[in-house]
């Protein structure tokens, strides 16, 4: 399963590139919003720090201003992918955008249905935001698993990239369904990584060694 970080924070985008850990990046107008400078610049060094697939997004709301946008955006780097809402004009940039070698990634994806149609307008990825769903009391891992059954029954290859991720069992359960990617806040990469185990288990270890170093003095690892 593939890693995005779901941010626009450079700071954020380094630290967890430097450790390996990431395989691209989504954006979005609001994750934009958060960080100081212009957006331009943010989006365009984004898409140097990272090796893999970039999304920026669009905010035309029709079919010529997303297809202009697009080709804009896709000019900041190799990787960029175009982010494009799931709306009937979305759907018909997203194929011509597609049939012209652009990769789309279609967002705010809520239902089976609306997955299956991005798929049929060639989109590279789907963005279903299962936290959103949660909020108002659906299940969102239920809609990962629809689309998951729906792509395998017909070898579409689309990838499911799992968004609007609030906490790491999200992640546990997106990656047991068989998920492409998920894309996640930095909050939740974090606290990934983190146990209270390996918190204690390593305070011991440097602990006995102190010990060990009391009575040698000059030992080295
Ligand atoms: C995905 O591409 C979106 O940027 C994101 O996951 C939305 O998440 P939110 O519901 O936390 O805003």
């Amino acid at each position: 399963m593939k890693i995005f970080l779901d941010t626009a924070n450079l700071e954020s985008i380094k630290k967890f590139n430097d450790m390996g850990l990431l395989d691209g990046i989504t954006t979005n107008p609001s994750l934009l919003s958060k960080e100081k400078g212009n957006p331009k610049n943010t989006m365009e060094e984004i898409t140097k720090i990272i090796k893999g697939d970039v999304s920026l997004e669009v905010v035309s709301t029709e079919y010529s201003g997303m297809m202009e946008e697009g080709k804009r955006l896709r000019e900041y780097g190799d990787n960029v992918v175009v982010k494009v809402p799931m709306t009937p004009d979305g759907l018909k940039a997203c194929k011509s955008l597609s049939s012209e070698g652009i990769p789309v990634n279609v967002t705010l994806i809520f239902s089976p249905n609306q997955a299956l149609l991005a798929a049929k307008s060639g989109a590279k990825y789907v963005s279903p935001f299962i936290g959103r769903l949660d909020d108002i009391g659906q299940d969102g891992m239920h809609l990962i698993e629809d689309i998951r059954e729906i792509f395998d029954n017909y070898d579409f290859e689309t990838e499911i990239l799992v968004a609007s991720i609030r906490h790491p069992i999200h992640v546990v359960d997106a990656a047991k369904i068989g998920a492409d990617v998920v894309t996640l806040p930095p909050v939740v990469l974090e606290k990934m990584m983190q146990h209270p185990l390996t918190k204690i288990g390593l305070e011991n270890f440097l602990a006995d060694w102190e010990k060990l170093k009391a009575g040698n003095p000059d030992i080295k690892i």
